[in-house]
């Protein structure tokens, strides 16, 4: 199986989450964009979408469904996004898309987070991959100095020789060379440093549910208490 069957996978159990009539949370990248596909597909009857990227308001919207603001959302049922890396403890690293701010105020804003994934995602101890942290463009050079004393080497994202901008209009740090095994504390300490608009470990809020995809199946796994 490849990895584009397992995202789906785990895309269309997600599916089983969706109320009729609910406003739902959608994240964003290559897996969610199977999940928003299959929302098409199947017609589901929400009553609208709360979006965490530009990009999957676009396909939402081209698919036919109202994408809202989070402001006149209230509380959402649920938050379904993808994920860089997940431990089996449900904290993930995020934001491989850039839209990690987003989607953490949503998922801040949900009732139940559900990840889906493909099993590359799944690892023992986060960090291998680079560490997304969105920045204020003046602090750029500030907050990467103080990611070095942490341990970390950021480098600053580019696309096409450019810098990389988010919806938000910032930029992106990937900070690489992290063996994170205390996430919520290394979360609470990066958002701490002045500059940092979010950062990418989703540990503090992490995921409910994950929908784990591989060769065998999809696997639920529910956070523990
Ligand atoms: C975007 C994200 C994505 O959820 C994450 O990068 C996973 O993306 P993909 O499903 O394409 O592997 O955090 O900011």
């Amino acid at each position: 199986m490849d990895q584009n069957a397992l995202k789906l996978a785990a895309a269309k159990l997600a599916l089983d989450y969706v109320e009729d009539s609910a406003i739902i949370g959608v994240g964003t990248g290559s897996t969610i964009n199977f999940f928003i596909a299959e929302l098409i597909r199947t017609q589901a009857r929400i009553k609208a979408a709360v979006s965490s990227s530009v990009a999957s308001s676009d396909l939402l919207r081209a698919g036919g469904f109202d994408v809202i603001e989070l402001n006149d959302a209230g509380p959402l049922s649920i938050y379904v996004d993808g994920a860089d890396e997940i431990t089996r403890d449900l904290a993930m690293i995020k934001g491989g898309g850039a839209a990690l701010t987003r989607e953490k105020i949503v998922a801040a804003a949900s009732e139940k987070f559900i990840c889906i994934a493909d099993e590359s995602k799944r690892v023992d101890v986060l960090g291998k991959f680079a560490l997304p942290i969105e920045v204020i463009p003046m602090a750029r050079s500030f907050v990467a100095r103080e990611l070095v004393k942490l341990g970390g080497h950021p480098e600053w994202r580019m696309r096409e020789g450019k810098a990389v901008v988010t919806d938000n209009g910032n930029w992106i740090l990937d900070v690489r060379g992290m063996t994170i095994t205390n996430p919520v504390e290394l979360e609470t300490t990066i958002n701490q440093i002045a500059g940092v608009v979010a950062n990418g470990l989703f540990a503090r809020r992490g995921a409910d549910v994950l929908l784990l995809a591989s060769k065998n199946g999809v696997e639920c796994i529910l956070r523990t208490p």
